[in-house]
């Protein structure tokens, strides 16, 4: 039996109510296929942040970087001023722990209402690679003369040769290992037109290690478009961190919502941890009503499984959520945050 060292972020809002449920199926899950978790909860957020004035602490981060992978709720708080939590904490931490490769499958699940009509989970499978380090995110760029009306701010969009390669590169090897072999570049190259550049030539020039993968380029504006009006266009995608952002979230709004969406914040060498989260924030408006789904951050848990080199057990909790919303689907009904999480432990139970 092999123990794994989690380290576990609740976060605010339904963060933490999301990630009980993930940490239950992880556990109804893991001994069957050899794994144990040994779980450390990190009290990081909003609550923190009042009582001692810190978001993440270099002790803190040094402890998170003995873990072998992290699994974060979401952090954001009304509270607290917008960006201290998701600077501080969660983009320190993909920055910190160099999580290049945010990613982010798009995929419908059989029954899963989608607001696209004619579209069916044959139509939506894609996998969006979404670098996580640098681009607009980086943190670069400043504010002059603040609060006259000759105010100027820029927040410069970061884009290395390095940064971008590796991300391009993961992201063809993906492509290479699914049955369509596609991989399509989402830009801005006629407006962004140096940082488009950069990313065009390096998928060029990647692209000649793969002859088998064919590849195409669409401006993010028509990506936009197109996950609405021809989502089958897209295998695998390959962007900045903010187009990755902004197309992820329509991807969740076409397979079913926010609350079905999971990413993983990757480092593909493993020589920091890599976070595994859903892709939605603490949504406010519902936290501590039990109305949150789940579901996210359980597929989240299958994709550190993934990470973990524990395919079946992934697969088994794929097969456990397919399941229940094929269920959930039927009935049409609404549960509640714990009831979602009882049912998908005893079916990855029942599958054992
Ligand atoms: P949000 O994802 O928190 O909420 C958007 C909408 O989706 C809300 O109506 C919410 O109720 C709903 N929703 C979200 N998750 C759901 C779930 N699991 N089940 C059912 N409904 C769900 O986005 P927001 O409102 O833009 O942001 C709220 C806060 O979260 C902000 O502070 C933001 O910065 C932060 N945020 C954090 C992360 C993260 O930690 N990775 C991601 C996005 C936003
Ligand atoms: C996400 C979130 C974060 C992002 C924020 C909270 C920093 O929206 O994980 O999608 O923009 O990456
Ligand atoms: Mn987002």
């Amino acid at each position: 039996e092999r123990t794994v060292k989690l380290a576990v972020i609740g976060g605010d809002g339904i963060g933490p109510e999301v990630v009980a449920e993930g940490l239950r199926v992880l556990s109804a899950v893991a001994p069957a296929h050899g794994l144990s978790f040994e779980t450390t909860h990190y009290d990081l957020g909003a609550r923190r942040w009042h009582a001692t004035g810190e978001t993440l602490t270099d002790e803190v981060e040094q402890e998170l970087r003995g873990h072998d992978a992290i699994l974060l709720g979401a952090v954001g708080d009304p509270s607290v001023p917008s960006g201290v939590l998701e600077r501080g904490l969660l983009l320190r931490l993909r920055f910190a722990f160099s999580h290049y490769v945010n990613l982010r499958p798009v995929r419908l699940y059989p029954g899963v209402a989608t607001p696209l009509a004619d579209r069916g989970p044959d139509d939506i499978d894609m996998l969006v690679v979404r670098e996580g380090t640098e681009g607009p995110y980086a943190g670069m760029g400043g504010v002059l003369r603040k609060g006259t009306p000759d105010e100027i701010a820029t927040q410069d969009s970061v884009n290395t040769r390095m940064g971008v390669e590796r991300v391009v590169r993961y992201a063809f090897a993906k492509a290479a290992e699914r049955p369509r072999k596609k991989l399509t570049l989402v830009h801005k190259d006629n407006v962004l037109t140096y940082a488009g550049d950069l990313w065009q030539r390096t998928v060029r020039a990647v692209g000649e290690e793969y002859p088998q993968v064919s590849v195409d380029y669409s401006h993010v504006d028509a990506a936009a478009m197109f996950f609405v009006n021809q989502p089958e266009r897209f295998d695998v995608i390959v962007t900045d961190n903010l187009f990755g952002d902004i197309i992820t979230d329509i991807g969740a709004a076409i397979t079913g919502g926010i609350g079905l969406a999971a990413s993983g914040n990757i480092n593909p060498e493993n020589a920091f941890p890599s976070m595994f989260e859903p892709v939605h924030g603490s949504a406010p408006d519902i936290a501590g009503q039990g109305k949150a789904d789940p579901t996210a951050t359980v597929l989240s848990v299958a994709l550190m499984l993934d990470h973990l080199g524990a395919p079946e057990a992934a697969r088994r909790v794929e097969q456990a959520v397919a399941e229940d919303l094929e269920v959930r689907a039927k009935e049409g009904s609404t549960r509640s945050t714990s009831q979602i999480g009882d049912d998908l432990v005893a079916r990855v139970a029942r599958q054992g």
